[in-house]
């Protein structure tokens, strides 16, 4: 049996394996049983990227979710009816902590009665069988898989198959949801799970769907790595309409979506992870007026301050556009600073849709080379230490400095950096070392190699030179053309 628990760990990063921890200790001393569920279990079975943790607990998180608070824990939503709390963990880590429970119906469609309960119950009030997997986070059986409804074998399957035949008449959103799992992870519907959904269609129960929970899947959507995909699928069943009906006329703009992913493709290859929900809900509703934006997203019922960083995004990226182009940010070390605190999600928008050359190139420099000799910079410290300077106020200026000179295009080759550390610092050159004398060479012996041009040396006459072996090439390989002179390397630019 796979060792789940060892793939978890090895895929999470380290802040939230830091979150995790944290959340198993106050479950522990809470005496309440703990288990991640939903999409980071799906996704660590299945190898995709892990993006939020889900946890279920049996019981009530409230004392979980306080201390979690006093920690620095920030609560994006919190509906303590469910006892269900979404939030952000240190180091930008998404999670939410739910209690375990049943939806109960009383009749397919009826808004549900809430009764909390064991994990086993909570799974299978789920959406999709990949969805309502389990991993126990208990002492007594931690990394233990619980997948009452086989959503393992879907998974190998490459299939997205709901849970109950009421499924999509209970919850209409989940049409929506239906198609997004099976665009991003490139599944099929199972056939039942196909018929449903056909029928759920046919019965027009997308018009049913909330505002809120449409705009709720609008903005996973602005969170995934392939948007485009799953908004062509949504357009493809006439599902748009229920997000927008301007939208479905209109379309996403697919270009703009896709230049903002090449620009994130290119981030993340250096190392980035950028947060680019504000800029692509921007780019999906690209060409709506503005007022029909404005009208779209409060419909949706965005949490405000997403709504103000969606709003934001071209104000706020035309100033930066504007500071780039103007003199405040004429050298590379003014530009460096200015950049370092602008939010990466505009710098990423800008790279993707200004066509204003200065402020780009200035963007461009900053990610491909100011950022990396600012990360070389340990380097440089260590080298500092080794000519013998003291750590201290001194010690950090003269790094500071080095950094300056090297964002003006100097101190870049290594075989300069002890010259110009030491006059930064103030440290003296080290004497030269007196060349020690050579012993005088035994005069060659008649027919030793060597013993004609040192005759002729000692003579003052001309000097040939001794013949040259030439190379050993593979076989197959032409020896090179003899040259009289080598070739000057080419200089670097
Ligand atoms: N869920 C459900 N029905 C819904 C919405 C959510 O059953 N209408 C359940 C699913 O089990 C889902 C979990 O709640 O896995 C968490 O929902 P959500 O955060 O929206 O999805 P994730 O599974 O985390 O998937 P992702 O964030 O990767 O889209």
């Amino acid at each position: 049996m796979p060792d789940y628990m060892f793939q978890l760990e090895s895929r999470l990063s380290p802040e939230q394996r830091a979150a995790m921890v944290r959340i198993q200790e106050l479950a522990a001393e809470s005496e309440a049983n703990l288990y991640l569920v939903g999409g980071a279990v799906r996704d660590v079975v299945s190898g995709m990227s892990i993006r939020d943790l889900d946890f279920t607990i049996e019981g009530n998180p409230s004392r979980i979710l306080r201390e979690l608070e006093k920690g620095g824990a920030k609560l994006t939503k919190e509906d303590e009816s469910l006892r269900s709390a979404e939030l952000v963990l240190a180091g930008e880590v998404d999670a939410s902590i739910s209690a375990a429970r049943e939806d109960i119906y009383a009749r397919p469609g009826a808004k549900p009665d809430t009764r909390f309960s064991t994990i086993m119950e909570d799974l299978r009030r789920r959406d999709f069988s990949i969805n309502a997997i389990a991993i126990s986070l208990n002492p007594n059986s931690r990394g233990l898989l619980l997948d009452p409804t086989n959503g393992l074998a879907d998974l190998e399957r490459h299939e997205i198959r709901a849970l109950s035949i009421h499924s999509f008449t209970n919850q209409p959103v989940r049409l929506l949801r239906a198609l997004r799992y099976a665009a991003r992870m490139g599944f099929k519907m199972e056939s039942r799970t196909a018929e449903w959904f056909n029928l759920a269609l046919e019965r027009k129960l997308q018009e049913t769907i909330s505002a809120e929970d449409a705009g709720g899947e609008l903005r996973q959507v602005a969170r995934e790595e392939k948007p485009a995909a799953i908004l062509k699928a949504w357009e493809s069943h006439a599902l748009l309409e229920v997000v927008n009906p301007t939208l479905q006329k209109r379309h996403p703009d697919y270009e703009a979506i896709n230049r903002i992913f090449r620009v994130r493709e290119d981030m993340v290859s250096s190392g980035l992870r950028p947060r680019l929900f504000a800029p692509v809900t921007v780019a999906i509703l690209g060409r709506l007026k503005d007022s029909e934006r404005k009208a779209a997203l409060s419909r949706m019922s965005f949490p405000s301050s997403e709504l103000r960083s969606v709003q934001d995004v071209e104000p706020e990226a035309l100033k930066i556009v504007k500071l780039l182009s103007g003199p405040k940010t004429a050298s590379a070390r003014d530009a460096y600073a200015f950049l370092e605190k602008a939010p990466l999600d505009l710098l990423a928008y800008i790279l993707a849709e200004s066509n204003n050359g200065k402020a780009v190139s200035k963007i461009k420099s900053y990610f491909s080379k100011w950022k990396p000799i600012r990360q070389a910079l340990p380097g440089v410290v260590t080298e500092l230490e080794l000519l013998g300077m003291e750590r201290g106020s001194k010690f950090d200026k003269v790094v500071e400095d080095f950094f300056q000179l090297q964002l003006l295009g100097r101190a870049r080759k290594p075989e300069d950096h002890a010259k110009i550390l030491r006059k930064l610092a103030g440290i003296k050159e080290p004497p030269k070392k007196v060349e020690e004398k050579k012993k005088p060479e035994k005069p060659k012996k008649k027919g030793e190699p060597g013993y004609k041009q040192e005759q002729a040396a000692a003579a003052g006459g001309p000097v040939t030179p001794p013949k040259i072996q030439p190379h050993r090439m593979a076989p197959g390989k032409s020896s090179p053309a003899p040259t009289s002179k080598p070739k000057p390397k080419p200089k670097k630019k």
